[in-house]
């Protein structure tokens, strides 16, 4: 039977650290705030906006809430962005994915300042991500890492599969296990024989959205499986790509959904709040 590698626990420790660290700055005379844009009314994305203001709650993060309608206009959303781009009492903007499809996000995530810029989509910070010398940490795939040294698993040496390439977890996930001297496979919906890759990964990680994707016959025994994704089943209950019961008898460690990978980002989300406070007001 796997290891289950319990991620609001280890979240929880990481946001007593931010919780330590905002309470100094506090001290200091700095209010540390995040905020936050939201547009439309999709219901998973509120979830997602009201658990960001909880943990910022929870650690003492100001938090700013911008709740647009689904008819906000680009111009209208761009010029918020701009607007809390010079407001230096902000120190985080991010703008909740996805927004209505008539707004173009490409231009809303370049017009977030890359030191505001906390989820690290912008160009520039991913390009700082690809070469690893980065301020800001990709949310999910540095969560993700982090599970693994907490459990003292490197990926150094071993056969990494990334299934999924978005630019929110699949493409920079890959570049961390690289980064770590992994040997990393990205595998997508156009991937032949998904199976016989992954039987071949000592470290699996599944952001493909696809609920029981991942069955037991597609793990090695004792590889560690981590599951980023977030579906619901029939019952409208959360779960993820893999068949947990049956792939849990095979692997060596898995992340249940929920609480394995999602409260690890929401935990980074802090700490890249906590950088950008750092970065903008200078403190080390
Ligand atoms: N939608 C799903 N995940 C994310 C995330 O990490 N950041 C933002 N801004 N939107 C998302």
């Amino acid at each position: 039977m796997a290891k289950i590698i319990d991620g609001k626990k280890i979240a929880s420790e990481m946001l007593s650290e931010v919780f330590m660290e905002v309470k100094a700055l506090k001290e200091k005379g700095i209010e540390p705030c995040l905020a936050v844009i939201i547009v439309g009314d999709d219901p998973a994305s509120k979830v997602y906006v009201k658990n960001k203001k909880a943990d910022c709650g929870l650690v003492g993060i100001r938090s700013l809430e911008f709740s647009l309608p689904a008819d906000t206009t680009q111009k209208e959303l761009v010029d918020l962005v701009k607007k809390l781009n010079n407001d230096r009492s902000v120190h985080g903007i991010l703008c909740q994915s996805p927004i209505p499809k008539h707004l173009d996000e490409k231009e809303v995530i370049n017009t977030i300042s890359p030191e505001k810029d906390v989820d690290a989509f912008h160009p520039v910070n991913v390009g700082h991500i690809m070469i690893g010398d980065g301020a800001f940490l990709p949310c999910t795939p540095t969560g993700v890492m982090e599970m693994l040294r907490h459990e003292g698993i490197s990926a150094e040496g071993k056969r990494c599969v990334v299934i999924g390439r978005s630019n929110i977890v699949g493409k920079p996930m890959s570049l961390l296990l690289l980064a770590q001297n992994g040997t990393v496979t990205i595998c997508h919906s156009k991937t032949k024989n998904l199976p016989e890759i992954t039987r071949d990964a000592d470290i699996l990680v599944c952001a493909a959205g696809v609920r029981n994707l991942v069955t037991a016959d597609m793990v090695k025994e004792g590889a560690v499986v981590i599951d980023v994704s977030m579906n619901r089943n029939d019952e409208g209950k959360l779960c993820g790509d893999v068949d947990f019961a049956e792939v849990e008898k095979v692997a060596g460690y898995i992340t249940p959904v929920p609480g394995g990978v999602g409260p690890m980002t929401r935990a980074i989300l802090m700490k890249n709040t906590l950088t950008a406070v750092k970065n903008l007001t200078k403190q080390n």
